[in-house]
């Protein structure tokens, strides 16, 4: 097989930046004329060579005179999409995108591309599916309302086709949907194999490896998430996202990886009938309104995912167990931390929990594994096995130690004002803020709660 020519790029021979075209100053280091012509040759172990063939030397320099790039990052026009990726999408980087069949990837990637057409109107977008056609990509589009004109794309399954695309577009957004439709024959004559996806990731990720361009390529996974495939790729991008379903509409974009950011920021979209909505008020998404009072078992806490705090509802109900052994079902909590907590009330208030078996959810499908919501869980517990309610309206916070004190939380202030905020008049915690019920121990909580 001839092998395959490598493109042009330029390359500043004082700081190594590269971009596709010639400048006569380096918007790196503000060196004149110092860009020069290179190729991309993806056959050779060194992939930049002069034109000559002559390979081109990269050079350490001192830390002092690396400039930090205030425009490393391009916005996706999607806000939830940006913060998820730490603030935008960070110019040659590589982002991969899991997530069941039908849980919305490519509607998020459309919606994606003419956002960021509209936020970065010089730019283009290439948008390369394997699994759908140009046809129903643009009937998905004009029914979601969405202006994707100037949106390039290419519907392949051969990689050597998308990177004869990248070279004759440049574009400043690829978009693979999806990477295991992707094949080529110099790796094999099986499509879908693990060496098929990671020889055409690896090419896909060097092209915008030199260049200010960002790649999002999505990837099925199973529904237990086992991605035998995509997992191969994740220590070959700079991002690992997850796209999943929360409850019936809700989706969370969460990061599982991310070299420029960090992994607790949650995005979250609502899926309706007119595509991916972003939630504007999210933090009271997760509770539950009631008509006639809340039932026992069930106790609000504030939480912390990434940097906003939302009030979820954990719900506990304790039944006597059916076999000798009593048992836990808890997904969204540990169920070791809800064993721990049950001891402490056997223990320190006196309830017997040893012969129950307990089941713990959380309203609206968060998982929880801060140490905050510990006194909120052992009064859902209490409140479930003596079959009383929570006073209406209320709110705790506190970690529980074994001994059945209860200990302060981080950034309480933030999560007392979204509670107010939300209507909640009665917080209980450890500290003595204002208008707060503080208390110091179990017992002087339940006291609290159950006078
Ligand atoms: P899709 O983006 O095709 O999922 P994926 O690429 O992850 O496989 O989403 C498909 C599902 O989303 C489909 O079941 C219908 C639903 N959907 C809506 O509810 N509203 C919409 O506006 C769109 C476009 C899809
Ligand atoms: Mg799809």
């Amino acid at each position: 097989m001839a092998k395959k020519k490598g493109s042009v790029v330029y390359k500043c021979s004082g700081c190594g930046y590269t971009q596709p075209g010639w400048l006569g100053r380096c918007p790196e280091c503000g060196e004149w004329n110092t860009m020069e012509e290179c190729i991309v040759d993806p056959n050779a172990a060194s992939p930049l060579v002069h034109q000559d063939g002559t390979s081109v030397k990269v050079k350490p320099v001192p830390m002092k005179t690396v400039a930090l790039e205030d425009s490393a990052r391009y916005s996706t026009g999607n806000s939830e999409f940006d913060r998820v990726l730490g603030g935008g999408a960070v110019k040659r980087s590589a982002v991969l995108i899991g997530g069941e069949p039908g849980i919305g990837k490519s509607t998020l990637l459309i919606q994606t591309s003419a956002a960021f057409l509209a936020d970065n109107p010089k730019s283009r977008v290439l948008y390369v599916s394997g699994e759908e056609s140009a046809s129903q990509i643009k009937a998905r589009a004009v029914r979601l309302n969405l202006n994707v004109d100037d949106v390039e794309i290419l519907c392949t399954l051969r990689l050597e086709d998308v990177l004869d695309a990248l070279d004759s577009l440049n574009p400043s957004l690829v978009i693979i949907d999806s990477i295991q439709t992707v094949y080529s024959v110099q790796a094999g004559i099986v499509p879908g194999t693990v060496s098929q996806l990671k020889y055409c990731a690896n090419e896909l990720i060097s092209w915008v490896k030199e260049r200010d361009s960002v790649l999002i390529m999505t990837a099925h996974v199973t529904k237990e998430g086992v991605i035998a495939g995509p997992k191969s790729l994740e220590h070959m991008v700079d991002t690992v996202l997850s796209f999943e379903r929360s409850s019936d509409e809700v989706r969370f974009l969460r990061a599982q990886k991310n070299r420029f950011g960090s992994v607790d920021e949650l995005g979250i979209f609502m899926m309706e009938s007119d595509g991916l909505k972003i939630v504007s008020d999210p933090a009271s998404l997760f509770i539950t309104m009631r008509q006639d009072g809340t039932p026992a078992g069930i106790a609000c806490v504030p939480v912390f995912e990434g940097s906003r705090v939302f009030v979820v509802e954990i719900q506990a109900l304790t039944v006597p167990a059916k076999a000798s052994l009593n048992r836990v079902y808890s997904e969204k909590i540990d169920s070791q931390k809800v064993s721990r907590i049950a001891a402490v009330l056997e223990k320190r208030a006196g309830i017997k929990f040893s012969d129950q078996d307990i089941y713990v959810n959380v309203a609206g499908g968060v998982r929880l594994s801060e140490s905050a919501i510990d006194a909120a869980l052992a009064a859902a517990l209490y409140s479930a096995r003596v079959d009383l309610p929570l006073p209406e309206k209320s709110l705790i916070l506190g970690e529980l130690s074994l001994a059945g004190e209860i200990r302060p939380v981080s950034r309480l202030k933030q999560r007392i004002k979204t509670g107010r905020e939300l209507g909640y008049s009665t917080i209980i915690c450890p500290e003595k803020e204002n208008g707060v019920k503080a208390v110091t121990d179990i017992k002087s909580l339940l006291a609290t709660l159950f006078k």
